[in-house]
């Protein structure tokens, strides 16, 4: 079955054609980070009227790149929720008149649903049961994926998501957005045991995470009498330290939940999932613990139309989504019980 993916929950915009064996035909996503860029974070209203403007040309260079036509396609899988209402919505209205105009069913998909299946697109050979943790600009959870379609949320963020942490402090910090990559680059030759900043809800607690706490105590520090801006190496170490601590609780946390739900396997996905210092000390530690861990390749772990139509393909391939409904854009979806 060939599937058409579409993404446009947040400032991502993108299209992908997905065959029924896992083979990605084309996967094209156009980011909106430098129209961002200047306000420091995602500005809803122009997010939606950017994934207006792009959703075509982004929908013709995919069907491109494939090689084929929307004849080809045999069925659709658009990102329903969780995400920003009017720029879910522009995805769902060209989703639904291409299922309308050409006869196709159409399956609505949880954008975190999407994240765990980038892991499968990946290496196809990749199976359940695993625990998937998702960090990202708007989401940090743990997930136990008992079989595709069996997931149960293990825990979540009580407030800031981790990737959202790494957005806030870069700001502090005079820094780039997106934060995360910055903050990576800027922790380069720093300390990171030369501040120590709070493991948020740390090894006692359950599988929730915090982070504000953590973003409060970079306040803090830069309060008591650091200069800003602070001289390069004390700015590498500050790096260094928020990204360590950042690191240090999704590691101990995925590792928690795989002793927990008694698995052998861990993925990690999501933006933040990007993370050199979070793949290199959760390899490192899993080992030791005689887990294994799969990061997908970083443009499957940002957002992307082919872990969406991944995440929906056993939905269409089942036979759902041939008299499709209304379908509502849902800002706000629980992804397991
Ligand atoms: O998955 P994603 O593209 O979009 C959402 O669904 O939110 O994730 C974007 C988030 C941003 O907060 C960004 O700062 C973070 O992922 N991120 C990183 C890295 N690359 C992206 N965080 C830490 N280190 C990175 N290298
Ligand atoms: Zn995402």
């Amino acid at each position: 079955m060939l599937v058409l993916g579409i993404e446009t929950s947040c400032d991502e915009t993108s299209c992908a054609l997905l065959q029924g064996d896992g083979r990605i035909l084309s996967n094209v996503v156009s980011s909106q980070v430098e129209v961002h860029r200047p306000f420091g974070g995602v500005v809803p209203e122009i997010a939606s009227r950017k994934h207006m403007e792009w959703i075509i040309p982004v929908l013709k260079e995919a069907l491109q790149r494939a090689g084929c036509t929307l004849e080809d396609v045999e069925g659709v899988a658009v990102t329903q929720g969780p995400g920003l209402v009017g720029s879910l919505l522009i995805g769902i209205g060209v989703a639904r008149a291409i299922a309308y105009a050409k006869g196709l069913p159409i399956v609505g998909v949880n954008h975190l649903a999407g994240h765990i299946a980038s892991v499968y697109l990946d290496d196809p050979s990749f199976k359940p049961p695993f625990v998937a943790l998702v960090a990202s600009g708007g989401h940090t959870a743990l997930y136990h994926v008992v079989e595709e379609d069996r997931i149960s949320l293990l825990g979540q963020t009580r407030d800031d998501a981790a990737g959202e942490a790494f957005d806030k402090v870069a700001k502090l910090l005079g820094l780039d957005y997106p934060g995360g990559p910055a903050i990576e680059r800027a922790s380069r030759g720093g300390d990171p045991s030369a501040v120590r900043f709070p493991r948020g809800l740390g090894r006692k607690e359950g599988l929730e995470f915090s982070f504000s706490g953590l973003k409060t105590a970079v306040v803090t520090y830069l309060k008591k009498g650091a200069l800003l801006p602070l001289e390069p190496q004390r700015l590498s170490n500050v790096a260094a330290s928020f990204q360590e601590a950042v690191v240090d609780v999704l590691v101990e946390k995925s590792l928690k939940a795989a002793r927990k739900c008694k698995v052998k396997k861990i993925a990690v996905t999501g933006g933040v999932a990007c993370n050199g210092r979070l793949r290199q000390k959760l390899g490192l530690r899993a080992e030791e613990e005689g887990f294994e861990v799969r990061f997908p390749t970083p443009i499957l772990c940002t957002d992307n139309a082919a872990m969406i139509a991944r995440a929906g393909l056993k939905a269409l391939e089942k036979g759902e989504g041939k008299s499709p409904g209304p379908m509502e854009a849902r800002s706000r979806w629980q992804l397991g019980t």
